[in-house]
């Protein structure tokens, strides 16, 4: 099959499209034909190895895919050939782990992409435990968008975060791939949602997906506007994707109790806050990874009733998968690039 494969670390020219053995699925295992592949900046770093020490190469990053069944491993039933599929962008390896709740806390949890074989190929081999069937009636490449924004972005907000209907919500980075879906997630369980940009046109995006407030970073104050916008208060519930600096922000914007989920360290790993603030107004820091089936359920639900939409930045053929890392780590997505593996 052809895949974008790398054999080393590296800037995006790592990424070669190759030719590697199609796997085989194992007992209890789907072969996935991948239709579309969703990208996200996690595979940004994982090419960089920022993130992992090392991988037995070659190695097939991604983690999100939307396909067919094309061969079931022994012992797979209530799944047809051909059939349209979403394998879960995360799941315990090991059988024994299968039943942890939320999956993401499981010994053996690994991603597509991380601890196995990724989608930025023609074919995935994944349990068929972990995969979905896809009945969005959504084309391949909008439900490729979908899994690890969509199931994490329902861990942090809903199960971590905790909203509720009339909470208000801060979303940082609400143009982003998980920054999107977080906003249409807030605004799914009612809630009201601020949210972050650094430029005017992903600001008009954000509020084309729900956003009631946008601000923008490079010429508007965040903690004075949220305070604005609360009559003083602060926000109930803060989505931290930014990390860095940003992160500070976030506890500063939350009401007194009010609680910051940390989800991701886009502007670096490293965070300084004054402490008095955060312990004076009892305030908690939660972190949210990964996600459970019941997440993406949860979320593609929202999406067969139109309350979620998916948000596809671009579609590019999977031999051009360097161009849409080079695209994320330049920040020039809104949403998320999907990449065709079957395409000329
Ligand atoms: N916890 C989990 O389970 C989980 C799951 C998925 C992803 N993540 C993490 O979440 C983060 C976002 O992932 P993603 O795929 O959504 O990324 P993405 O689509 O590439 O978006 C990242 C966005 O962050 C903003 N940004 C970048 N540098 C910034 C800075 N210095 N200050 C403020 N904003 C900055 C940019 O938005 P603007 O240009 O609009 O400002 C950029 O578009 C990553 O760290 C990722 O690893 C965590």
């Amino acid at each position: 099959m052809k895949a974008a494969v790398i054999n080393q670390f590296g800037d995006t020219d790592v990424l070669k499209f190759e030719d590697i053995a199609v796997p085989s699925p194992k007992p209890g295992h789907i072969l996935i034909k991948v239709l579309a592949a969703g990208t996200n900046r996690l595979e940004h770093y994982l090419r960089e190895g920022s993130v992992v020490p090392e991988f037995p190469f070659p190695h097939i990053l991604g983690a999100d895919a939307a396909g067919e069944v094309a061969r079931l491993g022994q012992g797979v039933e209530g799944f047809d050939i051909g059939e349209r599929v979403i394998p879960m962008p995360g799941f315990p390896t090991d059988e024994k782990d299968y039943d942890i709740y939320p999956a993401s806390l499981a010994p053996s949890f690994t991603l597509p992409g991380l601890g196995i074989w990724g989608t930025y190929a023609q074919y995935i081999e994944v349990p068929a435990r972990y995969t979905l069937k896809d009945d969005t009636g959504l084309s391949a490449e909008e439900v490729a968008t979908l899994p690890m924004a969509l199931a994490t972005a329902v861990r942090a907000v809903k199960e971590i975060g905790n909203v509720k209907a009339g909470d208000k919500v801060l979303v940082q980075a609400g143009a982003s791939g998980s920054g999107s879906m977080q906003v249409q997630v807030a605004k799914a369980l009612g809630a009201e949602v601020v949210t972050t940009v650094r430029d005017d046109a992903k600001g008009e995006f954000a509020k084309s997906i729900g956003a009631d407030l946008v601000i923008n970073t490079r010429n508007e104050d965040l903690v004075e506007k949220v305070m604005e916008w609360t009559g003083g208060r602060g926000v109930d519930v803060a989505i931290d994707n930014v990390g860095g600096d940003v992160l500070a922000k976030s506890i500063d914007a939350v009401k007194a109790t009010g609680v910051v989920v940390a989800f991701g360290f886009t502007a670096g790993t490293e965070v300084t806050f004054d402490i008095r603030n955060f312990f004076f107004g009892q305030k908690q820091l939660r972190g949210s990874m990964g996600s459970d089936i019941k997440d993406l359920q949860w979320g593609l639900e929202q999406v067969k009733t139109g309350k979620i939409k998916p948000v596809l930045d671009r579609v590019l053929p999977l031999s051009q998968a360097a161009q849409a890392h080079y695209l994320i780590a330049n920040n020039q997505v809104t949403g998320s690039i999907v990449l065709q593996p079957w395409a000329e």
